[in-house]
Parts: C-alpha cells; sequence; structure tokens
C-alpha cells in the first residue's frame, strides 16, 4: 500500500547507533582513544593531515580565528547566505563581517563578489558550501592565495561532497587552509552533537585542540537526550508510521498557518535579543565519536542515495512554471543536502504541496547581509535577499523511493499549475 505522503527529512541515526550510544552511556569508556580515533578516521576520509573534534561548528569557527591571530581591526568575508551564528561568532570574536553575495542558482559564494568585498583588513574568507554544493573553489583560492586571505571552508552542510578543480578531485574541506563540519541529528551523518575542524596546518590543529582539551568533558546527558530524539525521529519518519503520526499534525499546522516542526525545534534567531554570547565549550565523549566512526562508514552511501533523488528531481522540475531550480556549476559534485527551488509564492507553494503529502520547509538559512542582528553590517547582496524570500526545500533524503519521486514531482507540477491559475494568498 502506498500512502503517498512523504516527510522533510530522515536521520542518518540508525539502530545500530542507538545501541551503540545506550552502551557507551551506561559504561563510558575511557574518551580519547576513541574521539583520536574517530578523529583520524575523518582526516583520511577527507583526505587532510590532522582532524580535532570540537563541541559545535560555531565554536569550531571561533577557534580557527583564534588560531590564525584574527581578531578585532580584522575583517572577514561572509557569504550573505548563510546560518546567522557564523557571523555572530565572527562579531563575538571582535572580526567584521563583510558579507559577499552568493549565484542566485547556486545558493554559495560568488568569486566576483567576494573579490569586491577585499580590503587591506580582509584576514580570511569563508567559502560555505550551503546545501551540499561545493563553491568554486579553485577561483576562490586564485583570488584569496596571493593576497595572504586564509581560506576557511563551511563545510557544515557538505560532508563528502567533491570538487574536481585544477588539482584533481578531492573532498570539499582539503582545499582550505582549515575547515569545520557539524554533525547534528539532522545531517548527513551525526555525532549526536559534535563538530570537527580539519587542517594540513600543525599549528592550527594543536591550538584547537588545546582550547579544546582545556574544557570539561561533555555531559553525558545531553548524547542521551540527542540518542532519544534521533529514535524518534527515525520512528515518526518511517513510511508506516509517518502518514498516520506527523503528517495530519503538520495539516493541522498548515491550516493554522503553523510549522509544528521548525517552530520548537529551530533555532530561533530573532529570539536572539542581542548576539549570542555563549557557545558550547565541551570536549566531545566517546560515544558521540563511536557513532560518528559508524556513521563515516555509511555516510558516501547515503551521500550517493541522495544525490541520485537530486539528480531526478533536477532533470523532472525543469520548466515548471514559475519555478526556479538550482544550478550547479561544472566540477561540482554536490551531496544534495536540500533541493533547494525558489517560487514567489513559496508560503502558497508550501501549503499546496503539504496538502498534496509532501512536506517542506523553507529552511533555516538567512540573508545576514540584512538581519536584524547585524545592523552595522549591512551590504546589499541582492540574490541572498530573494532566496531568503522564496527558497522551499523539496525532500532529497535517501530513504525516498522511486514512487516517493514520481509523486513529488507530480505534486510539485500540480500545485506550482494551481498557484498560475489562482490568486496570491488565495489558493484551495
Ligand atoms: C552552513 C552552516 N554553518 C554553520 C552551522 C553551525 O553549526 P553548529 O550548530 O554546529 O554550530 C550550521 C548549522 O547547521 C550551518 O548549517
Amino acid at each position: 500500500m502506498y500512502f503517498g505522503r512523504i516527510p522533510r527529512f530522515s536521520p542518518s541515526f540508525s539502530l545500530h547507533d542507538a545501541i551503540t550510544s545506550a552502551r557507551l552511556i551506561a559504561r563510558p569508556p575511557d574518551d580519547a582513544p576513541k574521539v583520536r580515533e574517530f578523529e583520524q578516521a575523518f582526516a583520511r576520509f577527507i583526505g587532510v593531515k590532522h582532524a580535532v573534534m570540537t563541541p559545535s561548528a560555531r565554536y569550531a569557527f571561533y577557534l580557527i580565528l583564534k588560531a590564525y591571530g584574527i581578531g578585532p581591526g580584522d575583517e572577514v568575508v561572509i557569504p550573505g547566505l548563510t546560518y546567522f551564528a557564523i557571523p555572530s561568532i565572527a562579531v563575538t570574536a571582535g572580526v567584521r563581517p563583510v558579507f559577499a553575495d552568493v549565484g542566485l542558482r547556486t545558493h554559495v559564494l560568488d568569486p566576483a563578489a567576494f573579490e569586491a568585498a577585499i580590503t587591506p583588513k580582509t584576514r580570511a574568507v569563508v567559502p560555505t558550501h550551503l546545501y551540499g554544493t561545493p563553491c568554486d573553489l579553485d577561483a576562490i583560492r586564485a583570488i584569496a592565495q596571493p593576497r595572504g586571505i586564509k581560506v576557511i571552508e563551511d563545510c557544515a552542510q557538505s560532508t563528502g561532497a567533491r570538487y574536481s578543480g585544477a588539482g584533481g578531485t578531492q573532498r570539499v574541506g582539503s582545499f582550505g587552509d582549515a575547515a569545520y563540519y557539524t554533525f547534528g541529528l539532522t545531517k548527513n551523518m551525526t555525532t549526536l552533537t559534535g563538530a570537527m575542524v580539519t587542517t594540513d596546518d600543525p599549528a592550527v590543529a594543536d591550538s584547537v585542540r588545546a582550547a579544546i582539551d582545556a574544557s570539561t568533558p561533555a555531559a553525558l546527558s545531553r548524547s542521551r537526550k540527542e540518542a532519544v530524539t534521533g529514535l524518534a525521529m527515525k520512528v515518526a519518519t518511517h513510511p508506516f508510521v509517518y502518514p498516520l503520526t506527523l503528517h495530519p499534525v503538520i495539516l493541522v499546522g498548515n491550516r493554522l498557518g503553523k510549522d509544528p516542526i521548525h517552530e520548537p525545534f529551530g533555532e530561533a534567531e530573532v529570539l536572539y535579543p542581542s548576539l549570542p554570547t555563549s557557545f558550547q565549550h565541551s570536549r566531545p565523549r566517546a560515544v558521540q565519536a563511536a557513532v560518528g566512526l559508524q556513521q563515516l562508514a555509511r555516510v558516501d552511501g547515503l551521500n550517493a542515495a541522495r544525490a541520485k533523488n537530486g539528480r531526478f528531481l533536477d532533470e523532472h522540475l525543469q520548466h515548471v512554471p514559475h519555478l526556479t531550480v538550482p544550478e550547479y556549476p561544472a566540477g561540482v559534485e554536490p551531496i544534495y543536502m536540500s533541493f533547494v527551488v525558489h517560487h514567489a509564492r513559496r508560503g502558497d507553494l508550501i501549503a499546496a504541496l503539504r496538502r498534496r503529502g509532501v512536506d517542506t520547509t523553507f529552511g533555516y538559512m538567512n540573508d545576514c547581509s540584512d538581519h536584524p542582528l547585524f545592523p552595522e553590517f549591512r551590504r546589499p547582496c541582492p540574490n541572498a535577499a530573494v532566496i531568503k524570500r522564496e527558497q522551499v526545500h523539496i525532500p532529497v533524503h535517501p530513504s525516498l523511493d522511486e514512487r516517493d519521486l514520481a509523486h513529488m514531482v507530480e505534486a510539485v507540477r500540480s500545485a506550482c499549475l494551481e498557484l498560475a491559475r489562482t490568486a496570491p494568498g488565495r489558493a484551495p
């Protein structure tokens, strides 16, 4: 029986991960050996010399800035379309974030916009491989390197993606001077909570490690909570459970104009009265590393399944009225963390898709170049503004099967045709 009910997301966290978590939380072993084993495996996976586990990507970014001595008086070029925590951390470190625009359909940093944002104070650039799409790293490095600008890759949404440049095909995170990743439950691989820094530079690795070693071990209660949440997500998004449980709740939310998943779980940046000044300082535990090792063994397979789904959507959603589909620059091997289309009536499109059984979201990326958190750093990024206003994330996760993909394509087409026939806000 096919229900035609498609969740926006499915977790990579598995029953095997839940069992490992339960075992290592009940009888915690020494943390250091397991964490080192995961770090070394991750460094080999990315193709770099050093990897250091950190509690979060934002703290990883902070520690990389510190390692390079980037601070007050310095500027860092950051794409306008990004997660608000990254420019927040620059500000926390006393650094001026200079926002540069992204490609309208690639969603990633436009090298020409980066070049135009450079001043004598620019010390670093953050190419963010957003939605699993690698940036044009050759172009960015060619601009940055002769000027001594550090390239700090944001791989939070692209663990495992590859880019083919002048030096051959490598995974993202191995092109810059340093890179950071994050492994929350909604990412393509998870360590419950946790993140990573990679670099070929031993001084950066040592500096990051010294800060991590000086912090207290993370509370196991946090890992326990995440493992329970991961398992609950797994059950709730199961093809037989989702249609009878979460989907009806989403439909009720739809009628009330609320998103029952995004609102309780999203990190509502608008609620920050000012910049977040604290972020999680804690040393990762063996349980996080053990789950990370299990996930690392599966991530290429999961990425390949996402990419297959993404290519199908790409092929079948061309030429749908009023819909803009993403564009992937030559030489990139995206992992399709999100499949992001644009529609001028995105609220109506999301509602119309939910009525057709397809749950979608507008995601949590912001146009930081025009955001209440950064009034002093406003800088026009017209493409980021359009994407922020119009983006809709079509499900692309590895659990989709061929029937789901066909159902989604039909749902998107018919929803767009329906919108083309009705006035804004009046779609039935
Ligand atoms: C592009 C990007 N950068 C940075 C981060 C921050 O990661 P963390 O929550 O581990 O600090 C995220 C979070 O999802 C992200 O999507």
